[in-house]
């Protein structure tokens, strides 16, 4: 039995904002935004809700992935900004693409969400639970951001990633398992504060995700038997492109190597991993056999790293 990648589906709100706007709201310069970060427009969901964004990535990995709503006996959606407590928007979704009346779960993992929901999801089509998985990571973070604090409020932007994962009986291939960690005594460092707001401090989780990238890359390969140099491509999380390139300058990487977002569409959570997979799979660029790694970390802290061959 293994569990694989059918199809992938991508959605961005059409709203734009650039490093240009941002010099109108804070004290704050293009130069500046790009030198720190790497950023240099971030899409905003300013007329969708994130179940919209959630239902148009879902609609296109289903077609990506030749999947009618009957095909899904699974939703799992990572998102920390769902429009409302309850109901999860996993059911949101399930109504939305009318599924039959399947398991449905939210998962609350920050950035690392669609590290943590690929593994759900595949270990239950493993182990016999599902046949065909939708993965969803949507995230509308926007309304979050304090837009007075200039260190914070240029990072973010808003989108929505999925992937369909399914099962048979063929052998090898297809997901070759993750690696997840938590360290919720550092959560004060990013967290979501009374009224809704983002409050992190920027130098505390940057060392932590210099730190913990190269850790969980490292003893997932070595638990899986392969190298960095096996990988096709490195999809990290986009917090930071001084991030990314601390990654790539450790395993002294090509450039190419790296898959980078972050100066389009800025840190989106949990959907900025499975968004940059389908640009790589719509473009053409993933060929059957090739290994890819997605590594991530995000608020609690939680971290993690999935790995698998891209299939047929
Ligand atoms: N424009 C101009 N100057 C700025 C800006 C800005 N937008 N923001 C901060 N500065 C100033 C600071 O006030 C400081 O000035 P000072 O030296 O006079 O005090 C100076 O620039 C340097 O500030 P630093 O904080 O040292 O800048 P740094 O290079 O560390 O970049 C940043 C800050 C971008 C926040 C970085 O630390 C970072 O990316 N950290 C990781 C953030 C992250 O990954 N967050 C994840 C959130 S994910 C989630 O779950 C929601």
């Amino acid at each position: 039995m293994r569990a694989y990648m059918a199809g992938t589906g991508r959605f961005l709100p059409p709203d734009v904002l650039t490093n240009a706007d941002f010099v109108r709201m804070v004290d704050t310069s293009d130069e500046w935004i790009v030198g720190h970060t790497g950023i240099r427009t971030r899409h905003i969901a300013r007329t969708v809700k994130n179940a919209d964004m959630a239902e148009a990535a879902a609609r296109a990995a289903m077609e990506n992935a030749g999947c009618a709503p009957a095909d899904i006996d699974m939703v799992v959606v990572s998102t920390v900004t769902p429009d409302r407590a309850y109901p999860s928007l996993a059911c949101d979704l399930q109504n939305r693409l009318g599924l039959p009346d399947v398991f449905c779960l939210d998962v609350s993992a920050a950035c690392s969400g669609f590290i943590y929901a690929v593994d759900l999801a595949a270990r239950h089509i493993l182990t016999g639970g599902a046949r065909t998985a939708l993965v969803v990571s949507s995230e509308k973070l926007t309304p979050t951001v304090d837009y007075t604090d200039r260190a914070s409020c240029i990072l973010f932007g808003d989108g929505a990633g999925a992937v369909v994962l399914k099962g048979d009986e063929r052998q090898g291939g297809g997901w070759l398992g993750s690696l997840l960690a938590a360290r919720g005594d550092d959560g004060a460092a990013l967290q979501c504060v009374p009224g809704g707001r983002i409050k992190m401090d920027g130098h505390e989780v940057f060392r932590f995700a210099v730190r913990v990238m190269p850790e969980v890359i490292e003893k997932l390969l070595a638990r899986a038997g392969r190298a960095v140099s096996d990988c096709k491509f490195i999809i990290p999380h986009q917090a930071n492109l001084r991030i990314i390139k601390a990654v790539q300058r450790r395993y002294a990487l090509p450039e190419e190597k790296m898959v980078v977002t972050i100066d389009r569409y800025g840190n989106m959570s949990s959907a900025c991993i499975p968004i940059a997979l389908d640009e790589l799979n719509r473009a053409g660029r993933l060929e059957p056999g090739d290994l890819l790694l997605a590594v991530g970390f995000g608020a609690g802290f939680t971290y993690g790293a999935t790995l698998f061959e891209w299939s047929e």
